[in-house]
């Protein structure tokens, strides 16, 4: 079978990876890929948004099956435009992503169904906006509805904030047409857990749950990133919480979507904050996370590829899906600056026998060496019986990789372990 992967980051890495380990896969591509990816795929330099690119290809590789994974693409409706032309995908439809290209989409869908998440109100009109947080409850969560690189939610102390969040959006267009609407919302305080699923639209089965570390500094300070580091399982994810998510978000979602003619298929993210009053949903994705998908496949005992053509085909209650019972880390090495400015194109340098365990994000070849590209370069991964031996073996490769101006988080893991003792 030949095999097209659509994106470049350490997710595709992982993903990558994980379809190569079945025997039936005779050719792998993956657009655009990366320095990284290019030692398991074949990379070839079309940009996962464009669309007619990537079809024109399939075509002429006479690709079996596509794996379309950020969430630009999903958004354009690159599954819809491959399966017009007759290649099976993995991915949900335009029409399904949009639980993540839209906020106010997935904010009135969780109204209308009863599904728990933060109080909000939507606006248009700068006006009315304002008017809002003159009284809307402290801290308040104002979101742009669109896709902004994971930039477009800004959590305010004070009115004060809260106006310049609005302005930025509404008056400003900081983020262009994403944020043309905007979600003000509720604060929600508790400890977040992400859970990604495989769904066919009517049966989901749900990964294992993961941990993410968003904050650049160590003890979940500064700026946001795109994720520094993550573990899995999440010790918040109880078998109680499961339960009463399965049957309080996952399933009334998966039906919420079908009952609106937008039946979902491929991997539906859950970020969920588990308050005192029980789990709530903070955002769908609809795609893998990253780098959470850096420890959940690792964790996946039963083939991928198997997995998602049982998605692709609605035959996902046929398809039994084991994870192992133990744990998985990830620790990201960045390029010291980010997510802000920094610095590109050092060599980096990793151990032969580790090149399993490193998904890389940020690096391109450069005369047959790696040499740094991105702000997130690499993600470190450790599988062990327990999360103490993932972390610290994931520390151990961390030690033993070199590139100039890295810069990791020491504490990946931490709040996890001290979750575990308590
Ligand atoms: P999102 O892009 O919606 O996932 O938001 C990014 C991050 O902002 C989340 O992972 C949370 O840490 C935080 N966040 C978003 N919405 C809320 C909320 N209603 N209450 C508290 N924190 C939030
Ligand atoms: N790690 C968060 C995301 O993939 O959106």
């Amino acid at each position: 079978m030949k095999i097209l992967v659509i994106g470049g980051g350490g997710r595709e890495h992982a993903i990558v990876k994980k379809l190569k380990e079945n025997p039936a896969v005779t050719a792998l591509y993956c657009l655009p890929g990366n320095g990284g990816i290019a030692r398991d795929a074949v990379c070839v330099n079309i940009s996962a948004t464009d669309l007619e690119g990537i079809l024109a290809f399939a075509r002429a590789q006479n690709i079996d099956y596509a794996v379309v994974t950020p969430d630009d693409p999903l958004a354009l409706g690159a599954v819809d435009l491959l399966e017009a032309a007759g290649i099976p995908c993995f991915g949900p439809r335009k029409n399904a992503a949009v639980i993540e290209a839209s906020k106010v989409f997935a904010k009135e869908l969780m109204k209308r169904y009863g599904i728990p998440t933060a109080r909000y109100e939507t606006f248009e009109d700068l006006e009315a906006a304002l008017a809002y947080v003159e009284t809307a409850p402290l801290p308040t969560v104002v979101k742009a509805d669109g896709l902004a690189l994971g930039k477009g939610v800004l959590i305010a102390q004070t009115r004060e904030e809260a106006r310049a969040a609005v302005r930025a959006m509404l008056a400003d267009r900081r983020f262009g047409k994403s944020g043309e609407r905007i979600v003000i919302e509720e604060f929600l305080e508790g400890p977040e857990i992400s859970v990604l699923s495989f769904t066919d639209g009517r049966t989901l089965v749900p990964m294992v749950s993961s941990m993410d570390h968003k904050r650049i500094g160590e003890g979940d300070t500064g700026l946001n990133t795109g994720g520094m580091g993550t573990v899995a399982p999440n010790p918040y994810y109880t078998p109680e919480v499961a339960r009463r998510c399965m049957e309080e978000i996952f399933l009334p979602t998966i039906r919420a979507m079908a009952a609106e003619g937008r039946p979902f298929k491929g991997c539906l993210y859950f970020g969920l904050m588990l308050t005192k009053d029980g789990p709530k949903v903070i955002e769908y994705n609809c795609r893998f996370g990253d780098p959470e998908t850096q420890v959940v496949l690792p964790l996946l005992k039963t083939d991928l590829l198997t997995v998602m053509q049982a998605v692709t085909a609605g035959r996902l209650a046929d398809c039994p899906v084991e994870f192992d019972t133990g744990a998985a880390a990830c620790v990201i090495m960045a390029s010291r600056g980010y997510p802000e400015h920094y610095e590109k194109g050092y060599p980096i340098t990793i151990p032969d026998e580790l090149t399993d365990a490193v998904y890389v994000a940020g690096a391109k070849e450069q005369n047959g060496q790696l040499v740094t590209s991105g702000g997130r370069v690499l993600g470190v991964t450790a599988t062990a019986p327990d999360l103490q031996a993932a972390l610290d073996l994931a520390y151990a490769r961390v030690a033993s990789i070199h590139f100039d101006n890295a810069y990791y988080r020491r504490d990946i893991g931490k709040r996890a372990l001290a979750a575990k003792e308590n």
